[in-house]
Formats: structure tokens, sequence, C-alpha cells
């Protein structure tokens, strides 16, 4: 008994000596600045019309900010008011205005008149019910904002954007689920484009995000050194045949796809934005189809004339990949298109150029539908012919060791060889990433995993620098370029080096 007594003493002396800072049991994110608050002389403190009794109240020296630390500010006395009634949060006082994350003078006179001072909370039961922010709720609005140079917020009439408020303060954010406490969000009106002016919950962007800057860095460095790249193939006439024309197509429309990518990022295509979004899924997807047209014509190069595929591919090969690629990706985008006319689920729409999103909506499963799916049918087409292609590499070096013309044989193939591994590596390059962008997709939600694979992002990005030290800087192509600069390109013939494919038909009668 008696060491009870002891430890429970001791206890209480702890609580008493934290209680002169602070009021027991209460967060200091459920406080507020209640020192203009009338005071009776039994202690009791009224406030917006709530009593609130004197050991829910103390004096503080200090207030927390959002990421744990205290700050020294002047003595004032704080209430537990969100015990006794439901706070909301604000980020500044209320009707003033946010400009770049920070709190910036009032609303105008029209959005006074026309903001709707209601929000929906949900009750511990679960029911619920609409409460004016400033009569029925307890306004805090002297706590400090989540520290971040920019917040975001919902628009909860987008897409994925619903959120719930909790009686008890809490946010969830129904896009990844995630339950934000009050350090993490605060409330403000917004004035929302030809809509009302409404409360809004404001948050810093998930740490797993990439920082617009080095986006724009990694995506520009791109563009750049894919037009150095087409650039190369344009001037280098050695590079300029079937494989390399096919390559610049590719190029070109991964360029505009970026191009896209990078202008909505910026907002750049806000004026246009629906015909931008479309733009932009349209080049990707055709530089996908060129990527299989790539894949197809190295099977083929290897396949010798006998295969089907030369039978039915008429004289001008390079018109039908060009039909073949930009009508896929042109009949993909009608689909798109059509779909997001007709269908009528939310959830099943491609949604191009929602909100002040120039781009397909990629906030949910819909994506897969219209873009990752497509791209991973034909990133698995272009396995199989690689795979194909390479089995079948190996059946022609073993038939050649048989005959006489053994060693030419080995000569051309070994130059196929060299194109085949070359876009072997694009082909992993781009297959990949890819791959890894619709893992990244699909694991997004979570914030550990999206951390690591911004990795995977920044590659993506890169892809377009990626190639040129790929294409560009390796000793062939190098050498064929220094070769074209002094304008004798015509006087070497097709060396071990040289990546052209002019006679690259094996033959299957020369065995
Ligand atoms: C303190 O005084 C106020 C006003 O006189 C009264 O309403 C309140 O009930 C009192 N509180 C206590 C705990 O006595
Ligand atoms: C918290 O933020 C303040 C500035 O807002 C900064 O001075 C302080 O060092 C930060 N503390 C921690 C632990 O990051
Ligand atoms: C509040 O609930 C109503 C339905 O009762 C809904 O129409 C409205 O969009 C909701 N507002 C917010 C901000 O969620
Ligand atoms: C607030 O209430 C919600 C729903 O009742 C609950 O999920 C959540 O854990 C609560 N948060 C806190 C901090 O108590």
């Amino acid at each position: 008994m008696r060491l009870i007594d002891v430890l429970s003493i001791a206890v209480l002396l702890l609580l008493m000596q934290n209680s002169i800072a602070e009021i027991p049991g209460c967060d200091f994110y459920d406080t507020v600045d209640i020192s203009k608050a009338q005071r009776f002389s039994n202690g009791t403190y009224l406030y917006e019309g709530l009593l609130i009794p004197a050991h829910l109240t103390a004096e503080y020296d200090f207030k927390l900010l959002a990421n744990g630390s205290s700050e020294r500010v002047a003595t004032h006395v704080r209430g537990c008011v969100c015990q006794l009634r439901p706070c909301i949060r604000f980020c500044c006082p209320p009707y003033h205005k946010m400009h770049m994350s920070k709190c910036k003078g009032d609303m105008s006179k029209v959005e006074l008149d026309t903001h709707d001072p209601l929000v929906n909370l949900t009750l511990r039961d679960g029911s619920v019910v609409k409460r004016h922010f400033q009569e029925d709720l307890i306004v805090q609005s002297d706590l400090d904002l989540p520290g971040c140079p920019k917040m975001y917020f919902l628009d909860h009439e987008m897409p994925g954007n619903g959120f719930t408020l909790f009686e008890n303060g809490s946010l969830l954010r129904h896009w990844d689920t995630k339950e934000l406490n009050k350090r993490e969000y605060c409330v403000q009106h917004l004035s929302f484009k030809g809509k009302s002016t409404r409360i809004a919950p404001h948050f810093c962007p998930l740490s797993s995000q990439p920082t617009k800057t080095w986006k724009t860095v990694a995506i520009v460095l791109s563009l750049v050194c894919i037009v150095l790249t087409i650039s190369v193939y344009l001037y280098v006439e050695k590079l300029r045949n079937l494989h390399g024309m096919c390559f610049i197509c590719y190029l070109a429309s991964l360029f505009l796809g970026y191009l896209f990518l990078v202008l909505n990022l910026w907002r750049y295509s806000s004026g246009f934005c629906i015909t931008a979004g479309f733009l932009g899924y349209f080049s990707i997807m055709a530089a996908f189809f060129w990527l299989s047209v790539i894949s197809l014509t190295l099977w083929n190069t290897f396949s010798g004339s006998s295969s089907w595929l030369n039978r039915f591919l008429p004289e001008n090969r390079f018109l039908t990949y060009n039909l073949y690629a930009w009508g896929m990706a042109l009949l993909l985008t009608a689909i798109t298109y059509i779909a997001d006319q007709v269908v009528k689920n939310e959830q099943l729409k491609p949604r191009v150029g929602v909100g002040r999103n120039c781009w397909i909506y990629t906030g949910d499963m819909g994506v897969m539908i219209y873009f990752y799916g497509p791209m991973l049918l034909i990133i698995v087409f272009n396995t199989v012919m690689f795979v194909l292609t390479a089995i079948r590499i190996i059946k022609v070096k073993k038939e050649a060791k048989n005959f006489t013309q053994q060693h030419t044989t080995t000569k051309r193939l070994n130059s196929d060889k060299q194109t085949y591994t070359l876009f072997l590596r694009l082909f992993i390059v781009m297959g990949l990433s890819w791959s890894l962008e619709i893992i990244s997709f699909l694991l997004r939600k979570n914030e550990d995993w999206a951390k690591a694979f911004l990795v995977v992002d920044y590659f993506n990005w890169s892809l377009g620098t990626v190639i040129f030290v790929l294409f560009i800087l390796r000793p062939g192509t190098l050498k064929l370029l220094k070769e074209r600069i002094k304008g004798k390109s015509h006087e070497v013939g097709a060396s071990d080096e040289n990546i052209s494919l002019q006679n690259t038909k094996i033959d299957p009668s020369v065995f």
C-alpha cells in the first residue's frame, strides 16, 4: 500500500508540474487563445458563448509548431475548447484569403456575399451534419501552418478529391484514405473558378512528390537530347536506314509526349487543355507503337525473306509502318475520346483534361484501361519479339558454322547483332521504365513505396537523355558522325562497328 501511495504522489506531483504550463490531457492543437475572453472570479472563462471551466485553461508562454518544436511567445491563456465543442482548424483568420500558401488580406465583397459558411461534419456516430463554421464550431486560426512552401488544396467536386471532416478534427483524404491531423492540414475559404467560395482543406504535398523544378530540368534535358539524337540520325546518311527512320519517328512521338507533359506541368496548356491532353496521349501511344514496329523489323531482319510477314508487307515498308503506328495511336485516341463522351460511369471515364490537369486522369484505376493497359500489351508484345529474335540469332549462328559462307554470314550477322543489342538496350530502357511506372502507379498510395519509386519517375523523364547516351555517345555512332563531318562517309565500307542495315537481309538461300 505504501509504495502505491508514494508512486501516486509522485505521479500527482509530475502532473502538477506539467499543469503549470499545459492543460493536462489536452493536445496543444485542441486549444485556443482565450486571453481576450471574459474571466469570472471562480476561474471560468466565457468564450464564444461557451463556458470553459478553470481546469481546462492554463497560461502558455510558448506555441507548438507543426513540426513538433516549440517557439517562445508572450504569455497568454489558452483553453482546451475542442473538448467542449467541435473545432475547425483554419489556416488564417476567417474571411481571410490564402495566396501562395500564406495568409493574405480579406475576402472581396463578392466573395463575402457568395461564400458558403457550411461544412459537412461527420459525427462520432457516423452521421453527417451541416454546420455553420462560425456559429456552430470553434474556429482555430492561431495555430502554426503546416510547414511547406506550397500547399495543395482539395476541390471536392473533382473526381477523387473528396474528404471527410470528423468531429474530433481529423480529416480523411479520400484519394489515399489517409487521415490527417490538425498539424497536417488546415481549411480556408477558397474561390473556385465559376463556382462558389467554399471551405477547402489545404495540406502539404506528399513527401513522395517530385519537385516541379527537378521534374522540369529532367524533362527539358530529355527534350534537348531527343532533338540532338534526331539531328544526328538525319545528318548521318548511314543511320537513315529503315530502322533508323522508325527510330526517328519513335523519337518524334516521344518528344511531343514530353513536350505536352512539361506544358501541363507549367500550366501553359490550360488554354487548350482537353486538346493538349489528347495530343499528349496520342504522342505517348504513338511512341509505344513505333517501339513495337522497331521490334517487329528487327525480328523480321533475322527471320529471312521467307517469313510470313514479308509476304504480307507491300513494297513500301516504311509507309506501311507509318500507317500502322500513327493509325493505331489515332485509333486508341479516338476510342478514348468517344469513351470520354459516352461512358456515364465517372470511374470508367478517361477524364482527359479534368480539372487543371491537361493529361489523362491518373488518379484512379480508370487509367489502366485507356493508358497503362494498352502500354502493357505493347510491352508484352515487344518482349516476345525480342526473345524470338534472340532465339533466331542463335539458330542462324549455329547453322552458319556448317557452311563455307560462314565468314561472310558471321560478319553480316555481327553487324545485325549490334543493331539488335542496341535496340534491345532501348527496349529494356523503355519497357522497364514504363513497366516500373505502371507498378509505381499501382503503389502510389503507399507513401514509402511512392518515395522509392520516385527514382523511376526521374528515370522516365530522363529517357531522352538516356537514349542520347546509348545511341549517340557510342564509339560506332561517333565514328560515323566524325566521318560525315569530314565529308568522306562514302569511302568507308561496312565495318563491324557500322550499324547500317542496308544489306541486312539474311537470305536463307546463302546457307
Ligand atoms: C463560475 O461562475 C460562472 C458565472 O458566475 C458560472 O456560470 C459558472 O457555473 C461558475 N463555475 C463554477 C465551476 O462554479
Ligand atoms: C521547426 O520549424 C521551425 C521554423 O518554422 C524551425 O526553426 C525549427 O528548427 C523546426 N524544428 C524541427 C525539429 O525541424
Ligand atoms: C456536403 O454534403 C452534401 C450532401 O448533403 C454534398 O452535396 C456536398 O457536396 C458536401 N460538401 C462537401 C464540401 O463535401
Ligand atoms: C477521429 O474520429 C475518426 C472517426 O470517428 C477516427 O477514425 C479517428 O481515429 C479519430 N481521430 C482521433 C485523433 O481521435
